[in-house]
């Protein structure tokens, strides 16, 4: 339960509007009489009303005997703010100590009581000069938290070398608060492993969000410049908390007006938003533009006219935008303009936009996310064709961005085999924050195990032990240059995602940025105290669902390696049978190839061969049908029905039970979820679970479709206990759902 302690926003409302002395006192001794009722009032009507809209920065109040070693140890704030960035820190400061504690510190210029929070840069304040801490080993991002003494005073020290990792320490802090901890004696020392943690949204600029489930756009363009919504700093505030420090603004399918005058001129707006938290603007660009916007005859990177438009933009961008991040290019992509239209390269397109921005100390996000439909050969391995033979001829402001696996965003794909492959190139890890193939945002699908699985997994390249994390953060080739991006999932819906459990994957993505190193489930764990409670009696049953929940949508959509499966365009729902259209590497049958001996592509040697482009004990493994995962079992090898599984089922019998165990999970987490009415407030209680109940019906659509079409090359019976779907194939095949969200235009 809740406890019946001030609610955090009642706590902001006294903190905001009481006057302070003596007339303070008797006028907040009325005020608490309003309050009271106030409270009795919401109290009446069941827990506190939450609209998610707080996300985990809700700063509940603390249990009451926590509240009030918390209150012993935050008495006052001494904190100089001679910046926005730490004007930004100290107001996220009081708030949360306002809300978590009940009683906002003192703000004082000098320490004089026991348990002073001391704040700021050794040269923004004196107190913290005196200390002489050795900072050094902190760089640009990082932060110190250390419980000292001073003066003969306890007293807590946030500390950085630059005001943003203030803003981060102060995050921080006030995060030990939130999950309960103790807080006397601290001794915290952070920095981030990589450089660029960016979000990428999917926006266009009509507002409408590509694969986006939790409404328009959360930038408004049309009221850009002139009007700054709120919501633009909270958005901010969230980031911060995390450590995200870019956002490209716009869909990677880009319009050339983006890096208009008049657009530009809006983006500014809203990098001087972002700016004090930390966070970077960066834009998507299209490779045509110098042709849409600029007038010119070509968009050939060899072009002087061309080399001289991008730069002339470039110069005209940082006027506006001093710390604008770079650019973020899907170059012969999906239809998308690039290079390749002149016949030059990927690395002639990037060095051009690298050498505009590198004056400016700009980068360049390429993405490899690239195939060809008039390429024969298998998808999976062309983004490695294309890209390996280019390994050190980037620019050295060029992250090449890679998404995690070889196809896109799948429940489950092998790592990307450009991982590792290219030593002489930086290479950045994309991961799919929305849920475009994981059920929206109706389905509660926590995707931290997904992050974890591909950071995790050996690439081989120097030996074992040569991770894709250890890629991405530089150490194993010694790259300085480094960075994460996470399509976001963000929209203009009161929640942020369009779900509450959605913002759990924001909340991961953040901080699997920060350090790609933290677990998946001590993530999840973090989250479930700030954003529902600190109760182990919700926080342990809730975990375990969040921890159980990707492995579920593997199973009920598309279990042991079967990927692409979904349906047309919009991609809601299960479409197996979808062939034909104008490309093959857009159908399912291309990627299941079931038939009347089995199912499954055959990318080993026999096949396509794309195993070959792993490091050779990968290769060997995934090649081999003995030794393969079963989870990629069907991803690298077309397999007979018969064939005998670890569980000693035939495969046909197995994939029916995942199906079926997949279905099973989802009412699991809907039974879980009933029984925790009391631990959850009941409007945010109500949302999870009537979207629970859609994910169970949608997970059974899923396996009966799935179940349904496959049985018609397996001609098999349903193992025992299995019932068989309740309609027949052809229903399955001929719903439609034009109006599905979030479909690409
Ligand atoms: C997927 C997605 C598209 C998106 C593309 C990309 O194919 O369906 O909407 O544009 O990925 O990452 O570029």
């Amino acid at each position: 339960m809740k406890s019946a302690r001030w609610p955090a926003f009642l706590s902001r409302v006294m903190v905001a509007t009481t006057p302070r002395g003596d007339e303070g006192r008797a006028s907040r001794r009325g005020l608490r009489g309003v309050l009271l009722a106030c409270l009795m009032c919401v109290q009446a009507t069941g827990a506190q009303a939450e609209d998610g809209y707080d996300l985990w920065l809700r700063y509940a109040p603390a249990a009451p005997a926590a509240a009030a070693e918390y209150r012993s140890l935050t008495t006052q704030l001494v904190m100089p703010v001679p910046s926005a960035t730490l004007a930004a820190a100290q107001a996220e400061l009081l708030r949360g100590l306002a809300g978590l504690t009940g009683q906002a510190p003192d703000r004082a210029a000098a320490i004089t009581r026991e348990g002073a929070v001391v704040v700021g840069t050794a040269g923004s304040s004196p107190v913290i000069a005196g200390l002489r801490l050795d900072t050094r080993a902190l760089g640009n991002e990082g932060y110190l938290i250390r419980s000292v003494r001073i003066g003969g005073h306890a007293a807590t020290v946030i500390t950085a070398n630059t005001d943003v990792g203030v803003l981060y320490g102060s995050f921080h802090f006030l995060r030990l608060l939130q999950t309960g901890q103790a807080i006397d004696a601290l001794d915290v020392r952070e920095s981030p492993r990589l450089q660029l943690r960016v979000l990428n949204h999917w926006d266009n600029l009509d507002g409408y969000v590509e694969r986006g489930y939790a409404g328009a756009s959360l930038w408004d363009w049309h009221t850009l410049p002139d009007y700054l919504d709120p919501r633009y700093t909270d958005y901010a505030r969230a980031n911060a908390s995390l450590g995200i420090n870019g956002a490209v603004l716009n869909n990677v399918n880009a319009e050339a007006l983006s890096l208009t005058a008049m657009y530009l001129e809006k983006t500014r707006a809203l990098a001087s938003v972002f700016r004090p938290y930390g966070i970077r603007v960066y834009l998507s660009a299209r490779f045509s533009a110098p042709m849409e916007v600029g007038g010119l005859p070509t968009a050939d990177p060899l072009d002087p006219a061309v080399r001289r438009w991008w730069k002339e933009k470039a110069d005209e961008i940082y006027r506006a935008i001093p710390d604008f991040g770079g650019f973020l290019v899907k170059a012969n992509s999906e239809g998308q303009p690039g290079p390749q239209d002149y016949g030059r390269s990927h690395v002639d397109g990037a060095n051009l936009l690298a050498d505009a921005l590198a004056p400016h100390g700009g980068t360049v996000m390429w993405r490899a996310f690239v195939y060809s439909h008039e390429t024969p050969e298998d998808r999976a391995r062309q983004a490695y064709a294309e890209f390996v033979p280019h390994d050190g001829r980037f620019r050295d402001n060029v992250l090449l961005q890679v998404k995690n696996g070889p196809i896109d965003f799948q429940p489950r794909e092998p790592f990307h085999p450009l991982f590792g492959a290219m030593p002489r190139t930086p290479l950045m890890l994309e991961l799919q924050i929305t849920k475009e193939y994981l059920g929206f945002a109706t389905h509660l699908v926590y995707l931290g195990p997904l992050y974890e699985e591909v950071l995790a997994a050996d690439t081989h390249a120097r030996g074992q032990g040569s991770t894709v994390r250890k890629v991405i953060d530089g150490t194993l080739e010694g790259h300085a240059l480094t960075g994460m991006a996470g399509v976001a999932n963000t929209g203009a819906d009161r929640n942020w995602s369009g779900s509450h459990f959605d913002q759990a994957n924001w909340y991961a993505y953040g901080r699997l940025a920060w350090n790609p190193s933290l677990s998946s489930r001590g993530i999840a764990e973090q989250w479930v105290r700030m954003t529902f409670s600190n109760d182990d009696r919700l926080v342990a049953p809730v975990v375990d669902m969040m921890m159980g929940s990707r492995e579920a949508a593997v199973d009920y959509m598309t279990p042991l390696g079967l990927h692409h499966l979904m349906a047309r365009g919009h991609h809601y729902g299960p479409g197996p049978w979808v062939q034909g259209g104008p490309r093959a590497d857009w159908t399912s049958v291309y990627y299941h190839r079931a038939d009347e001996r089995g199912i499954g592509f055959d990318r080993s040697a026999t096949g396509s061969n794309a195993v070959a482009q792993y490091f050779p004990p990968v290769a060997r493994q995934f090649g081999d049908v003995r030794r393969v995962p079963e989870k990629f079992l069907l991803w690298f090898h077309h397999v007979p029905w018969d064939h005998r599984m670890a569980s000693g089922r035939p495969l046909w019998d197995e994939l029916v039970m995942r199906y079926a165990r997949g279905v099973d999970y989802v009412r699991g987490m809907r039974a879980t979820w009933q029984g925790l009415a009391a631990h959850v407030d009941a409007q945010r209680h109500a949302h999870v679970a009537a979207f629970l109940g859609i994910q169970e019906k949608e997970a059974q659509w899923w396996r009966d479709a799935s179940i349904a079409y496959f049985q018609t090359f397996a001609r098999r019976p349903l193992p025992e206990g299995q019932a068989p779907p309740p309609h027949p194939l052809a229903y399955y095949e001929a719903l439609q759902f034009p109006h599905a969200p979030g479909d690409g235009r």
